[in-house]
């Protein structure tokens, strides 16, 4: 049975840039219609080039900004204007995860304030000493020890700064943790231990996962479905299996082109992906994705292709008028499996695959 724990329908948001005493704004939209449902329990990743609205999407899903039009539910709760109590519920049921695990630990403060400190908002009647021991169960839980509780956030590497984060963020007890870009930042050895952190946690507390993530490596390893985003908008979502091994949207071809084929068997189809990606201030007409598809005919710059079943597995959808006919034409090439690594990749790769495997969490089985 489906059980939704995050919905949104129709989600846009609008920044307003530029603009002066003798020129108005521009409106720049960050996030356009945007429609997903996160089910309990899983990891959704959400993936897309630097500047498509991952973030933005990802503080309208928190609510830490809100939207400019659409609704999103939280266990069936509508949350698009929530304030006052609903919020402060949100806030405890939903918790962030940054890319930067320096800047958004104060610096002054003790691992164990910082970690106790969202005890205090969302458990005061805790007595003193319980939060002492429930702040080292939480440092236990994230592969610290309790003394470093008397430690300050400079004294640590950034991977258990990182791990500092997560206790954080595991300190509400909530249900669902929005990671915007959570290993990004950390040395390749450190992100796949802190992917396998988070996979085991979400296994053992029963959480939910929201990813953003640029590196597909880390997606691969870490997530259930994904929903690959350009210019705002999402142009393809679907089971991970299926998106890495069947993608039907020629971004998201162009942009599994450049990783390395990790599935023994398959070769996938060499799609460059060329120029910048257009302004969000002033997007392209018809399909957004016309001006760098080596796919485009007439008809995309005219008509926005909706988001549509692929017919290829459950809850695969591309937004593309032309997907059929291009997996038609278009079968992947027989070039080498190997062809498109590089060292660092394929390195990278095996380290993730490695770690994974070895602790026993979430290997993904190959096809
Ligand atoms: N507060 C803001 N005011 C104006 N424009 C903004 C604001 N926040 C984001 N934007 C713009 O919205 C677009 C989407 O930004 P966002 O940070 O969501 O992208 P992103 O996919 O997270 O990128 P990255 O991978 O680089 O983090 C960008 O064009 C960005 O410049
Ligand atoms: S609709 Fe046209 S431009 Fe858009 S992705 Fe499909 S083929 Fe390319
Ligand atoms: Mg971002």
């Amino acid at each position: 049975m489906s059980d939704i724990i995050l919905k949104a329908a129709n989600l846009t948001r609008d920044f307003k840039v530029g603009g002066s005493l003798f020129a108005k704004p521009k409106i720049l939209r960050a996030v356009d219609d945007v429609s997903l449902s996160v089910q309990r329990g899983e990891t959704l990743a959400i993936v897309g080039e630097s500047g498509c609205g991952k973030s933005t999407l990802a503080r309208m899903l928190m609510r830490l900004i809100a939207p400019t039009s659409g609704e999103m539910e939280f266990e069936g709760r509508q949350i698009d204007r929530a304030e006052g109590r609903t919020l402060r519920e949100l806030r405890r049921d939903m918790q962030f995860i940054f890319q930067d695990p320096f800047s958004s630990l104060n610096p002054r403060m003790s691992v164990g304030r910082l970690v106790g400190e969202p005890l205090e908002t969302h458990a005061p009647e805790l007595p003193a000493k319980a939060r002492r021991s429930k702040v080292a169960e939480l440092l236990a839980q994230v592969g610290l020890r309790a003394e470093h509780a008397d430690r300050y956030p400079h004294e640590f590497s950034g991977g258990q700064r990182q791990r500092i984060g997560i206790a954080r963020a595991l300190a509400s007890g909530p249900k669902l943790i929005i990671g915007d870009e959570p290993v990004s930042a950390l040395d390749v050895s450190v992100q796949a231990q802190v992917i396998n952190l988070l996979a085991d946690l979400r296994d053992r507390l029963g959480l939910t996962l929201v990813v953003i993530a640029h590196d597909l490596a880390v997606i691969r390893h870490m997530s259930d479905r994904v929903a690959v985003m350009y210019l705002g908008a999402v142009i393809e979502e679907g089971p991970t299996d299926e998106i890495f091994t069947n993608p039907r949207h020629p971004y998201t071809m162009a942009l599994l082109s450049a990783i390395p084929v990790a599935e023994h068997g398959h070769t996938r189809q060499r799609i460059p992906l060329t120029g910048e990606m257009p302004s969000p201030i002033d997007p392209p007409s018809g399909c957004r994705f016309h001006t760098r598809c080596p796919f485009a005919r007439t008809d995309c710059k005219t008509a926005a292709p909706p988001l549509r079943d692929t017919g290829t597995a459950p809850g695969h959808r591309a937004a593309c008028h032309f997907f059929e006919e291009i997996a038609a034409e278009a079968p992947p090439p027989s070039a080498p499996q190997d062809s498109n690594r590089t060292d660092a990749a394929r390195a990278r790769f095996a380290l993730y695959a490695e770690a994974i495997a070895g602790t026993g969490t979430r290997p993904r089985e190959t096809t």
